[in-house]
């Protein structure tokens, strides 16, 4: 049954909505893995020799989501590593590939608990990235114009995935505007 499957739950929410930072939280708190699918997919594009580099670096300055057999891949190759049986999967499924991958290959194998979803205006999460970028993030796409193609991608992919999630009755939504210590103590609600 379900409850011997690890658990996962969603992140999900805009760039810059803040999901790296409260998933370092409750990493704290709530003793789960983090794995994130797009530091999952910058670490594979800095592997020497994989032959994924390129296309995942174009997928990442445009905005645009990565096939979802090299992003599952690498989701279930940390999930197997950890030893863990509680993950965060943070920025996962963006899109309706995503989705139907994960079903194939691991609706089985895991428990979705719910999905957290840090909803925030595209002005406050642009200001952050941009933000983010300039402090020095090194990330090739916090630059206004990749940005504004990764809202793009946020608006016309993910927002029917979390429809589809909240549609299942669950989705924790999570204002996200607020400072993170605010977030968190919401967070902290739809954990307990
Ligand atoms: O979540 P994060 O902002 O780190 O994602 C950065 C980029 O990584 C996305 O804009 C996208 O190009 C890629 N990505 C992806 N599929 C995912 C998560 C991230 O292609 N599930
Ligand atoms: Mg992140």
């Amino acid at each position: 049954m379900s409850a011997e499957l690890p658990n996962v739950v969603f992140v999900l929410g805009g760039p810059g909505a803040g999901k790296g930072t409260q998933c370092a939280k409750i990493v704290e708190k709530f003793q789960y893995v983090h794995l994130s699918a797009g530091d999952l997919l910058r670490e594979e594009r800095n592997t020497e020799g994989s032959a994924y580099g390129e296309l995942i670096e174009s997928h990442i300055r445009n905005g645009t989501i990565v096939p979802v057999e090299i992003t599952c891949s690498l989701l279930a190759t940390a999930m197997k590593k950890s030893g863990n049986n509680k993950f965060l999967i943070d920025g996962f499924p963006r899109n309706k590939d995503n989705l139907d991958g994960w079903q194939k290959e691991m609706g089985d194998k895991t428990n979705v608990q719910f999905v957290l979803f840090f909803d925030c205006s595209q002005e406050a999460c642009m200001e952050r990235c941009l933000q983010r970028g300039a402090a020095g993030s090194g990330r090739s796409d916090d630059n206004e114009e990749s940005l504004k193609k990764r809202f793009q991608t946020y608006v016309k992919d993910t927002m029917a995935i979390i429809e589809h999630y909240d549609a299942l009755g669950l989705v924790r939504k999570i204002d996200a505007s607020q400072s993170p210590d605010q977030v968190f103590e919401d967070v902290t609600k739809a954990f307990e």
